[in-house]
């Protein structure tokens, strides 16, 4: 190890000094290929520049030591890693974990400053232990088609995107804070044995809230609730939604369920009705359904309410047909129904015979126009306009000719980086990027422990 060696070179500087070694890669980007390389790299405090594992990287990568990433963490398509854990990891920029058929142990139990946290096709990810008091603005956490069953540490705001989706073994989630900030988007879906979203302390949306296709979710209880200044679409097959203290939409509230919900529609109704509620829902009870409640007082599957302002088309909350509902009214109608059907029938065959002549007509028109051109003049050629298919290339080719904007900024910010880092290809064939030293008036010392290169820059700390 290295640090033993120092300390027997360098048995002075050991006792009047603690190590705090900054590490840094040349490239920015450090690929971890082996369990040496993690060993190497643990004896690093702060680490500047980004961490991979290799393809065909280790089982086992546990970055005890290291407190700081200045960059990110990103590991992707590694076939072994079982094993994934620092006991000692406060800050990383990001932290992305994405396709790791076999990790199974993930622990970061004092990561209290990152950005975003990216983790997607993790199946054997039964559960992680990570920090549950978070320091940092975190602006997106993705947690993706992975065998997780709990988030319980999931206690801080996220101020951008969370999404939470295809997570099969995931059974309950808290939304543990009172506001959804304008511009945040959170997003549950997919995640078929969730049974519990506890929504209870949110009291203001004024992002975006999407629950959707969780079919194991009956109740959604928004026992704090009073102000939707965003977007909140909740779908699935809830039997009570409640919203008690709702007051005011701004944005749009849309509810859709398979089952009944008709509390819920006919209290948001009540409330629009009375001007309690200002703003524009839509309720959708037992949608889909082939015997829909007979209950509802609308009359139909759905009930669409309308409060001030309304913007809305209110179409489906009509009162429809309940003028005929007499036998007599109904029997007069069939009769009557089956003397207009003969008389459409009859004129449709005398319109359907024309509109045959006249499309025979038109065939025999396109084929003469088509023999006519089959040998037609240069000139004539190009005063026919391009055919749709060339259009579409041409402006296709439009925009790949102007790197502007987007793509332009795609191409300079992640090529290099995906580049350097290489991660998901087998990198045991290609030259080692050995750690290089920041400070050139260090060498000497970093010669004289690291015969075999990887390590980086020593400062010595009172
Ligand atoms: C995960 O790894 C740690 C060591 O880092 C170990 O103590 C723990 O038992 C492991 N947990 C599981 C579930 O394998
Ligand atoms: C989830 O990940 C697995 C690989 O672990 C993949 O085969 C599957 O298609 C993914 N599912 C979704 C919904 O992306
Ligand atoms: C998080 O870490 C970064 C980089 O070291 C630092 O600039 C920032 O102040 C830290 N944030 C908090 C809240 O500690
Ligand atoms: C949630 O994440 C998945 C996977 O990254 C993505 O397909 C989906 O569009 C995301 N949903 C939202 C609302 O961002
Ligand atoms: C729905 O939930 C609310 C709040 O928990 C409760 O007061 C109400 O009785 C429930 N309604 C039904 C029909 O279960
Ligand atoms: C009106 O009633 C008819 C027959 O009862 C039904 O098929 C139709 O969907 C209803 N329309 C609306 C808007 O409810």
């Amino acid at each position: 190890m290295k640090l033993c060696i120092a300390s027997l070179v360098f048995p002075i500087l050991h006792l009047i000094a603690v190590y705090a070694i900054d590490c840094a890669p040349p490239s920015g980007s450090f690929t971890i290929k082996t369990a040496k390389d993690v060993s190497d790299i643990r004896s690093c405090s702060t680490f500047a520049g980004s961490l991979v594992v290799a393809a065909d990287g280790p089982v086992e990568v546990a970055l005890d030591g290291i407190k700081s990433v200045s960059g990110n963490i990103d590991i992707e398509n590694v076939a072994n890693l079982q094993l994934l854990s620092s006991q000692s990891l406060e800050i990383v920029s990001s932290f992305t974990l994405n396709n790791l058929p076999l990790l199974s142990n993930l622990s970061f139990p004092v990561l209290k400053n990152f950005t975003a946290l990216k983790w997607s096709a993790l199946p054997k990810l039964k559960g992680a232990t990570m920090a549950q008091h978070v320091d940092s603005e975190v602006t997106e956490v993705s947690i993706f088609n992975t065998t997780i069953n709990s988030l319980d540490w999931l206690t801080w705001p996220v101020g951008g995107q969370l999404n939470v989706s295809y997570n099969d073994n995931l059974e309950t989630i808290s939304i543990p804070y009172s506001t959804v900030n304008a511009g945040s988007t959170l997003t549950i879906s997919n995640n078929a044995a969730l049974q519990d979203i506890h929504v209870d302390q949110l009291g203001g949306i004024y992002g975006a809230l999407q629950i959707s296709s969780n079919p194991s979710v009956g109740k959604l209880d928004f026992k704090s609730l009073e102000t939707i200044g965003g977007y909140v679409q909740l779908s699935g097959s809830f039997k009570n939604v409640s919203m008690q203290g709702l007051n005011q939409v701004t944005g749009a509230l849309n509810v859709e369920s398979k089952n009944d919900i008709t509390a819920l529609c006919s209290d948001l109704s009540k409330k629009a009705d009375s001007s309690i509620l200002k703003g524009h829902y839509d309720c959708t009870s037992n949608q889909g359904a082939a015997n829909p409640t007979p209950t509802i007082t609308n009359g139909g599957v759905s009930v669409t309410a309308t409060g001030i302002p309304s913007t809305a088309p209110n179409s489906e909350s009509t009162d429809n047909g309940s003028k005929l509902s007499t036998g007599a009214k109904i029997g007069i109608a069939m009769a009557g129904a089956a003397v207009l059907t003969a008389f459409f029938c009859a004129v449709a065959f005398v319109l359907f015979r024309r509109r045959m002549r006249a499309k025979v007509q038109e065939i025999e028109k396109k084929v003469t126009e088509k023999r006519d051109s089959i040998a037609p003049s240069h000139s004539e050629a190009d005063s026919f306009p391009p055919p749709a298919e060339l259009k579409e290339l041409e402006s296709l080719e439009a925009r790949v000719g102007m790197p502007i904007g987007k793509q332009l900024q795609e191409l300079e910010a992640n090529s290099p980086h995906e580049l350097e880092a290489r991660h998901g290809k087998n990198e045991l064939s290609s030259p080692p990027t050995p750690l290089t030293p920041i400070s050139p008036a260090r060498s000497w010392y970093n010669d004289s422990i690291n015969s075999d290169g990887p390590l980086v820059r020593h400062e010595l700390a009172s």
